[in-house]
């Protein structure tokens, strides 16, 4: 279950649970009422100042250490923003003054271009549950490259993983096979629409659903600003962010006109920011009584929290539930699950005014394709009966206390908490999705890196192949990396 030590706020450093900087939020709050354009620019010109940007540089020994460490990763990154568009495929690779390119992984473990060796906690931004190269998706994909990748017809392997994620996930009467996660929360909103006829989809602040245009709604900071550029005005009335709180929901739903009601169940930025278990659990009945369609976002919790994700844990049943990642066993692929009434929207049945007035259309050229439907097949298969995620969630807590403790030994005031087989960080003790954007989280993740530790922007997920020594490895690289931050002034004192 999960656990978070009691925070403990250091000074006058932060506020509120998204964890801006103050500056930050006294620019929004005083900008608050002017045009939103110029709101964003204010907000962008404090971000400029260096005040929450994950990437900034901070200098010091830590930046020279890492600098001196990585001259390929340098060179290669200054190659690759020569043709690849901001120098990464993957906004969440940023990283300064340069992203590390790795050569290879096996286990819990990856190698540079320069041969430096990490821990890896990143474990392919989650979806690889048994580590890289793991012996079973290895073998299956091998065998299904030499049979063909794309057969561009149905196929049996296709049908076995349906049932695979039928059998493992409590509430899928059927499934439908996407290229991505964000492909299946689009899909899920679609078909919400299509079955219910209504447009308004109502999602949670700071839950992240993948990057299509509805999804980008309510994301981040400033709440009433898109995630991106280039989201049109009449897609954004089409979605509504809400905080978490029950009334905000009932009154919202109450309206009449909500399609679906999606959200991250273990809160948002995977945990990040937790949500309680009985909030979630109230979600599924309200949205019955008001006729909305109930989706789940298990794209990271369906298959890691437990076999059959958030839900067979929690005893919530969705009445759709997105799944990607873990799905996929280590390729791309994701898929839509839940009820066989919703989901028949997706049938052709040759009538006019079903197919083109009713049915929701779903091309897509790598939906359930053979190497992706072998390597899911076969990973879900091998960690059906829960073994794997009793072994990962015992190991996460001793890393989760290990580096608590840590912090606790230098008076750091920030916090290491999460659930299952994953953690967070917050520097400034408050849970948060940017726990570690500050100079400090920057550098201390910046440290972790030379001391052969790779994570995530504010913390990471672990697989089967992570041993004992690598969680006693991490504890320590944890703690000569704080101490490098004392040293160079970034905390203490
Ligand atoms: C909860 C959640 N939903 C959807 C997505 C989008 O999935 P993908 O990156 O496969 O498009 C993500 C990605 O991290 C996610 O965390």
């Amino acid at each position: 279950m999960g656990w978070i030590p009691a925070p403990r706020l250091r000074g006058d450093r932060l506020r509120g649970n998204d964890g801006l900087g103050r500056s930050v939020w006294g620019a929004l709050t005083a900008a608050r009422g002017a045009p939103m354009l110029a709101r964003l620019q204010q907000f962008v010109a404090v971000v400029r100042e260096g005040a929450v940007v994950a990437t900034q540089a901070t200098g010091g020994r830590i930046e020279q250490v890492f600098v001196d460490g990585n001259p390929g990763s340098r060179e290669l990154y200054a190659r690759a923003r020569r043709v690849i568009a901001g120098g990464v495929t993957h906004d969440v690779r940023v990283h300064s003054p340069f992203p590390v390119m790795v050569d290879r992984a096996e286990g819990s473990r990856k190698w540079d271009v320069d041969g430096n060796e990490y821990i890896d906690y990143t474990m392919g931004h989650g979806a690889l549950i048994l580590g890289h190269a793991h012996p079973i998706p290895t073998e299956a994909a091998i065998r299904q490259l030499s049979r063909g990748t794309h057969y561009g017809a149905s196929h049996e392997i296709e049908t076995a993983w349906a049932e695979q994620v039928c059998e493992m996930m409590p509430s899928v009467e059927r499934v439908r096979f996407t290229g991505s996660g964000t492909e299946a929360t689009l899909m899920a909103m679609r078909l919400a629409r299509a079955h219910t006829g209504r447009e308004r989809v109502v999602k949670f602040h700071y839950h992240f659903h993948g990057w299509h245009d509805y999804a980008h709604v309510a994301q981040s900071d400033p709440l009433d600003v898109p995630m991106s550029a280039g989201i049109p005005q009449s897609v954004q009335d089409t979605v509504t962010g809400i905080p978490v709180d029950l009334d905000r929901v009932r009154e919202e739903l109450s309206k009449g006109d909500v399609a679906a009601l999606i959200v991250e169940p273990t809160g948002a930025g995977w945990g990040a920011v937790p949500l309680d278990p009985a909030f979630v659990k109230a979600l599924p009945e309200l949205c019955r009584e008001h006729g909305t369609v109930f989706v789940l976002d298990e794209v990271v919790t369906g298959f890691r929290l437990s076999p059959g994700g958030y839900q067979a844990l929690h005893d919530v049943t969705p009445d759709l539930t997105t799944m990607a990642k873990i799905l996929a066993g280590g390729l791309p692929g994701g898929c839509v699950g839940g009820r066989a009434d919703i989901l028949q929207r997706l049938e052709l049945r040759g009538d006019p005014r079903w197919d083109r007035g009713q049915r929701m259309a779903h091309p897509g050229t790598f939906n359930g394709n053979p190497l992706s439907a072998a390597t899911g097949v076969a990973v879900l298969r091998h960690i059906a009966d829960g073994a794997v995620h009793a072994q990962i969630d015992a190991q996460t807590e001793r890393l989760r206390r290990g580096i608590q403790d840590v912090f606790d030994r230098h008076d750091l005031g920030a916090i290491a908490y999460g659930e299952s087989s994953y953690f967070h960080v917050s520097m400034n003790g408050i849970p948060s999705r940017s726990g570690m954007s500050g100079d400090d989280g920057a550098a201390l993740r910046r440290a972790l890196h030379s001391h052969g530790v790779h994570i995530m922007t504010s913390g990471g997920l672990l697989s089967a192949a992570h041993s004992d020594a690598d969680i006693d490895q991490t504890i320590e690289a944890f703690d000569a990396s704080v101490r490098d931050l004392e040293t160079d002034g970034l905390v203490g004192g």
